[in-house]
């Protein structure tokens, strides 16, 4: 709870009380650096540099846990499944995918309970992006 005048109490954002914007960033760019080396991932990204790619997803991160929207004024509306029926998002892109965040979101070494909370969020996400087969 934070005291924005005196007596009175706003409950944080989640996106505050891991960190704010610093926290999504080193998430998000520990979780570029295993796509950039993942043979099965990396051919997927149409762009050369992945820098562009790896700023979408943050912002994405940001607004969606209640920091700025910056991600829709650039973006509009997220529509994330249908962005990415450009790609073959199979189980084994998923778990490759989960793969790598499982590692970047343990290295922010969050509460038990917001690293829980971020998790079921990504892996429940990433169960709904498949749209492949096996
Ligand atoms: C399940 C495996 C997934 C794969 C293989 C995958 C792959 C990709 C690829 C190849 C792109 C295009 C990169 C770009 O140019 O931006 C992309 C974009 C994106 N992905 Fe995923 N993704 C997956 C899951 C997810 C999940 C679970 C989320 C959200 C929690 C997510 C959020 C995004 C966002 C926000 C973008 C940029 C959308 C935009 O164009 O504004 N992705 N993804």
């Amino acid at each position: 709870m934070t005291e924005i005048r005196r007596g009175t109490l706003q409950e944080q954002t989640f996106y505050e009380q891991v960190g704010g914007e610093e926290t999504f960033r080193r998430l998000v760019h520990r979780f570029y650096e295993g796509v950039a080396g993942d043979p099965l991932l990396r051919p997927m990204y149409p762009e050369e540099d992945l820098g562009p790619a790896e700023e979408r997803f943050t912002l994405f991160l940001i607004q969606y846990w209640g920091g700025p929207t910056t991600y829709s004024q650039n973006r509009g509306h997220p529509r994330l499944r249908m962005r990415h029926v450009p790609f073959k998002v199979d189980r084994a892109a998923h778990d490759a995918w989960l793969g790598h965040m499982r590692v970047a979101l343990d290295e922010l070494g969050l509460s038990e309970e917001h690293e829980q909370t971020l998790w079921k969020y990504l892996t429940y996400a990433a169960a709904s992006m498949i749209n492949s087969p096996d």
